[in-house]
């Protein structure tokens, strides 16, 4: 029995073999949907958010700008605000825990209110994920910091120019580090920035706004605007959802044609592809076909922050190496713990040994379906993919992680001929 309510004992039932074909469209990005949502609270006028994925994650933030006394509206993947005021600074910690990009609310809060009080994002499954850089450019601006009581206490009487060289490539952090000084008139510098697609997409945004943003290499220099303006804007594609429907189309030998992807976004992933044989084909400026069916070849990663090669794309390349024709070798340098999927792999007979941050995987013929557990967003979907290949049928629980981050991924999947489903128990009510 399967009905589409989200519940956190769905899970999908999955039976390898088929290969996929046909045509299917790319959702918005989600981590750039969820900086420009929090943009809003810079200007009192009407904001419109467009090409946004319905996913879990939206729904948290647009249930923590509500909580902020803010007027918001989502239909036909469109998001619609209005920040006439903000009536609260403060973002609740079971909000927060739920989602750690509620941190992208410190920035505006202090620069719209001066004031923002966060619960603590805390780590993840894949690592601590400090926000030490985050809180050392508000400090800088003139905001003083106190965490007490597993909150952070922020106060910013007139914001001062910054001048700050982040210590780590940092994406939220330099997304926050804009929208915090997206209001202070004078010249501000950021140094070893960011440029993942999603930063671009908010400075557009922020451009729009009225906020003067110039880019040199992993140079930003900024001079905000008192008055921001409300903005209309269409959300990037994807590149995290189109690499994985891209490898899905690959390793299962099919032949797929994505639409609506912005191939220059994923140049990293579709290099590393043709390197494992695929043939890749640019259709036009938002169609790309992937074929697969030759040899896989294994393959040598190592992720970086952009334009190299993605960590969130980690999980789904391993899946890949598990079936190539030889040795491949993964290195994870973003995050220290992101090899979680690894032993749900090893339950399907993927055979990959851990040394530090590498992962030298040993490629075979094919998986074995079994029963694995999602732990965080990529290694869900990669269990997802290992499941289209695996001989037999693939359980994939707990899969309240990928519906954070994957706009009905089973049916896009399924559209393209794989055997997949999402099953619901009803719990019962009584
Ligand atoms: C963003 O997370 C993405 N999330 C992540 O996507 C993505 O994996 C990550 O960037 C890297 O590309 C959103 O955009 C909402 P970071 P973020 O700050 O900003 C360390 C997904 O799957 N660091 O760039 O939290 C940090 O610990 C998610 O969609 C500090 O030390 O990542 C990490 O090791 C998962 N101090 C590294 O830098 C700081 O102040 C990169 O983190 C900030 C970060």
């Amino acid at each position: 029995m399967t009905n589409t309510t989200l519940s956190d004992s769905d899970f999908f039932l999955i039976r390898g073999g088929e290969r996929l074909k046909g045509t299917v469209r790319v959702s918005g990005s989600k981590n750039a949907s969820l900086p420009i949502m929090m943009a809003t609270l810079l200007t009192e006028e009407p904001c419109v958010i467009r090409n946004v994925p319905i996913l879990l994650d939206v729904k948290n933030a647009i249930e923590l700008l509500e909580i902020l006394g803010v007027d918001v509206k989502f239909e036909n993947h469109t998001v619609y605000v209005e920040a006439k005021n903000v009536g609260s600074y403060f973002a609740p910690d079971y909000v927060v825990r739920r989602m750690r990009a509620s941190i992208l609310v410190a920035g505006p809060l202090l620069a719209r209110l001066g004031r923002a009080v966060v619960g603590m994002p805390g780590g993840c499954s894949i690592g601590a994920r400090s926000i030490d850089q985050h809180l050392k450019v508000f400090e800088k601006g003139g905001t003083t910091i106190n965490v007490k009581g597993g909150y952070i206490h922020m106060e910013v009487e007139n914001i001062r120019p910054v001048e700050h060289t982040f210590e780590v490539i940092t994406v939220t952090g330099t997304e926050n580090a804009l929208m915090f000084l997206s209001r202070c008139e004078k010249r501000s510098v950021l140094r070893n920035v960011a440029l993942e697609p999603e930063v671009m997409d908010l400075v557009e945004v922020l451009r729009k706004m009225g906020v003067e943003i110039e880019v040199e290499g992993r140079t930003m220099i900024i001079r905000g605007n008192e008055d921001l303006r409300g903005f209309d804007h269409t959300v990037i594609p994807d590149r995290i959802e189109a690499g994985t429907l891209a490898v899905a189309g690959f390793i299962t030998g099919g032949d797929v044609v994505l639409e609506g992807v912005c191939p220059k976004h994923m140049g990293s992933q579709l290099e590393k592809l043709k390197e494992a044989g695929a043939t890749v084909e640019l259709l036009g400026l938002d169609r790309i076909r992937v074929i697969g069916g030759g040899k896989i070849n294994p393959l040598e990663i190592s992720t970086s922050e952009y334009p190299g090669f993605p960590t969130d794309m980690q999980a789904q390349f391993m899946v890949l190496c598990c079936i190539a024709d030889g040795i491949s070798q993964i290195t994870e340098n973003i995050f220290e713990n992101r090899f979680q999927h690894v032993n749900e792999l090893q339950r399907m007979g993927a055979r990959i040994s851990l040394r530090g941050k590498t992962a030298i995987v040993f490629g075979q013929d094919r998986l074995s379906g079994a029963e694995v557990f999602s732990t965080d967003l990529r290694a869900s979907a990669s269990l997802v993919l290992a499941g289209l290949v695996a001989e037999g049928t693939t359980i994939v629980r707990e899969i309240y992680h990928l519906d954070r981050g994957y706009e009905r991924l089973e049916e896009k999947l399924k559209s393209l001929g794989a055997c997949i489903e999402r099953v619901t128990y009803a719990r019962s009510t009584g």
